[in-house]
C-alpha cells in the first residue's frame, strides 16, 4: 500500500501517539466482532441482549453460560498481525498510548504495555455484590458459581450495555486523547460512547486523524487519512513504512 508520504513523515517524528482499537482488530484472530452475527448456539441472541445487568438478572445462568463461552474462544485464539505491529509502533514512540474496547485481552498477549482497556477483561471474574476480583470457581454446570466471600453471584469483569467505565481508565484514556499528536481508531465502528468521542476529543486539541477500518464509519469524514482494509494487514505494512 502507497501511505501519503506527509503521513509517514509526521509520523516518524511524532512523539505522541494514541490508538484506540475496537474488535475489528480481533477479527484476523479468529473472533467475530460486536456487531457481527453470532454462530452456532448464540445465532439467534443479540450481544445487547446478553451484555446487560438486566439480562444478567433476568437470566443469570444465561449471560454466565455466554460469557463461559467466550472465555473458552478466547483461550483458543492468538494475536494476528495487527496486534504485533502496535506492538512494533509502541517501541518507536516515546509516548504511546493504546486504548481498546476489546475484553479479549489480546493486545497484551501481544506485548503490548501501555494498554487501558476501557471495558474490562473477559478473562476476569469478579462478584457481582462485593466486587472481589476471583481465579477460581466451581465448575458445576447447572448454576452460577458463586463468591466465596459473600456468596454473591460470579460474573465477567466487563462493562456491559448502561454500566459506567472504570473510573481510572476513562479519565488516563481521555486525557491521552487530548494530548495526542496522532489518534488512531482502528476496527471499531465508533458507534459506541464514551469511546468513540475519543477521536473528536483529539481532534479538537488538534491532533491528525488516522482511520484504519474494513469499511467507512461515521468518524470517516472527519479524519485526515482513511485506509479501508484489514488491519492485520495495513498496520504491518505502515509500521515498515516508517523504519
Ligand atoms: N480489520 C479492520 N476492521 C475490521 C476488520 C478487520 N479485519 N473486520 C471488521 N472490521 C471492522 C468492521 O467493519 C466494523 O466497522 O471493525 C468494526 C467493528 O465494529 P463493532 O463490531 O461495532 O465493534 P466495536 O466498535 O469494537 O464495538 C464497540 O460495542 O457493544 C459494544 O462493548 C462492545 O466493545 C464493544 C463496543
Amino acid at each position: 500500500m502507497n501511505f501519503p508520504p506527509d503521513l509517514i513523515r509526521f509520523l516518524t517524528k511524532t512523539e505522541r501517539i494514541v490508538v484506540l482499537t475496537g474488535a475489528g482488530v480481533s477479527q484476523e484472530s479468529g473472533l467475530s466482532t460486536f456487531r457481527d452475527s453470532q454462530d452456532g448456539l448464540w445465532a439467534r441472541y443479540k450481544p445487547e441482549d446478553l451484555a446487560s445487568p438486566e439480562a444478567f438478572t433476568r437470566d443469570p445462568k444465561l449471560v454466565w453460560d455466554w460469557y463461559a463461552w467466550r472465555r473458552e474462544a478466547i483461550k483458543g485464539v492468538r494475536p494476528n498481525a495487527g496486534h504485533y505491529a502496535l506492538v512494533e509502533m509502541e517501541k518507536k514512540i516515546t509516548e504511546f498510548t493504546l486504548i481498546t474496547q476489546n475484553v479479549d485481552g489480546l493486545h497484551c498477549l501481544a506485548g503490548s504495555k501501555n494498554v487501558l482497556e476501557l471495558h474490562g477483561n473477559v478473562l476476569r471474574v469478579r462478584c457481582a455484590d462485593c466486587g472481589t476480583l476471583t481465579g477460581t470457581w466451581g465448575d458445576d454446570t447447572e448454576s452460577v458459581p458463586r463468591c466465596e466471600k459473600c456468596d454473591g453471584l460470579l460474573r465477567p469483569d466487563v462493562v456491559w450495555f448502561g454500566e459506567s467505565l472504570p473510573r481510572a481508565e476513562l479519565e488516563s484514556a481521555v486525557s491521552a486523547a487530548r494530548e495526542a499528536q496522532i489518534f488512531f481508531s482502528i476496527g471499531t465502528s465508533g458507534v459506541v460512547q464514551p469511546a468513540a468521542a475519543l477521536a473528536h476529543a483529539a481532534r479538537n486539541n488538534g491532533s491528525v486523524i488516522v482511520e484504519i477500518n474494513a469499511e467507512p464509519t461515521p468518524l470517516t469524514p472527519k479524519v485526515d487519512f482513511a485506509f479501508h482494509g484489514k488491519s492485520g494487514e495495513i498496520l504491518p505494512e505502515l509500521v515498515k513504512a516508517l523504519t
